[in-house]
């Protein structure tokens, strides 16, 4: 394998495509992938299914062992504000670190999420800052959900602020806000459809000399 072990760190805004390209460059460098968002939704489901304030959301993060984080009802509306809610507690943040770092840890791994580059990882060999405009992301989003393009500009418009506000509450909560690591590559995925974009992260990592 190329992959030597690599530990790649892939973070950005939601819906900007960065799960994607994390698990299809996983896949093309043969190394295991963790969608890191997946702790945050899990344990907003469990708190919302045990009907608890989001406040205690701390006692679900720490009973995540063995909880299914594949579950269909991870992606749902209500998932996407509570998680990002439960992500802004500081004590819900360490309890979901060192699992995310021993999966790194033993293989090498693509992790992706919001400070996979700034905090989990913050030694990772290579990272990915991906991007793309609101309304792209809205588009993306309303897609994944629907399977089809929005008929209606005012769905789409209610899509992109719901968007913008997930945004503004990652990037300014206190603990580990969404934001690029000093050392990440920009990639901007407007009007690149995903081989697109796995494209400009190979030609990146084979500038880098990372895959011999
Ligand atoms: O990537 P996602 O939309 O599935 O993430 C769900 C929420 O979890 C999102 O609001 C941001 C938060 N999150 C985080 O704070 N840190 C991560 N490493 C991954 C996700």
């Amino acid at each position: 394998s190329p992959a030597k072990r690599l530990v790649i760190a892939v973070d950005g805004p939601a819906a900007a495509g960065k799960g994607t390209l994390a698990q299809a460059l996983a896949q093309f460098l043969g190394l295991p992938y963790l969608d890191t968002g997946l702790f945050y939704r899990a344990t907003a489901r469990l708190a919302l299914d045990a009907g608890a304030p989001l406040e205690e959301a701390v006692r679900f993060a720490e009973q995540l062992e063995g909880a299914d984080l594949v579950r269909p009802d991870l992606r749902t509306p209500d998932v996407d504000q509570a998680a990002s809610f439960v992500a802004r507690q500081p004590k819900v943040r360490a309890a979901l670190l060192q699992r995310q770092r021993d999966f790194a840890a033993a293989t090498g791994a693509v992790l992706d999420g919001r400070d996979i580059g700034t905090v989990v990882l913050p030694d990772a060999d290579v990272k990915f800052f991906v991007t793309a405009s609101p309304e792209e992301r809205a588009r993306r989003r309303y897609r994944q959900r629907h399977g089809c393009n929005p008929q209606e500009t005012a769905t789409l418009a209610a899509e992109v602020e719901a968007i913008k506000q997930r945004d503004s509450q990652d990037e300014n909560r206190a603990t580990a806000p969404l934001r690029p690591a000093v050392d990440a590559h920009h990639i901007m995925t407007d009007g690149l459809d995903a081989a697109g974009v796995l494209k400009v992260v190979v030609a990146h990592l084979e500038k880098r000399g990372l895959l011999d």
